[in-house]
């Protein structure tokens, strides 16, 4: 058995070591916002925050969490209103939407670190995160129109 902190919350999960994280969020304990793509981290689909940082929880066994923080598509928000994920819904990012959790939040992630972050952070932020649908010019432009929401905030 292993407890980690998902979203706020304490879980203790019936898993093995090795098992990946994202099989614990994904099949044991139902949050399947996380995407599993490729399975190898190279494609970003499943990425969430360990302690902020953006992780590729495919290859992230669920004894390397320990006590840090897990944060999850579904941790961002009840209602759709992180700023992040206001600025996806304005400018309508996704298309068949299925890389769109892990870019949020790597998107989020990046933007904890760098609220103004130019169009070179972005690309450099974004570039393990890949779109089959090619929605990489709106990823962009809605990751200033989050920091611009952010500030507007603070
Ligand atoms: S599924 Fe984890 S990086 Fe592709
Ligand atoms: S929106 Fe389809 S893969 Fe990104």
């Amino acid at each position: 058995m292993l407890t980690i902190n998902v979203n706020g919350t304490d879980r203790t999960v019936d898993a093995e070591a090795d098992t990946p994280l994202l099989w614990v969020l994904r099949d044991i304990i139902g949050l399947t916002g996380t995407k599993y793509g490729c399975g190898a981290a190279l494609c970003g689909a499943c990425t969430v925050h360990l302690d902020g940082q953006p992780v590729r929880a495919c290859v992230t066994p669920a004894s390397a969490v320990g006590t840090a923080k897990v944060v999850t598509i579904e941790g961002l928000s009840s209602d759709r209103s992180h700023p992040v994920q206001r600025a996806w819904i304005e400018l309508d990012v996704p298309q068949c939407g299925y890389c769109q959790s892990g870019q949020i939040m790597s998107a989020t992630a990046l933007l904890a670190q760098t609220p103004k972050p130019t169009d070179a952070d972005i690309d450099a932020a974004m570039a393990g995160n890949l779109c089959r649908c090619g929605t990489y010019q709106r990823i962009r432009a809605a990751i200033h129109r989050a920091a611009e929401i952010m500030g507007e905030k603070s």
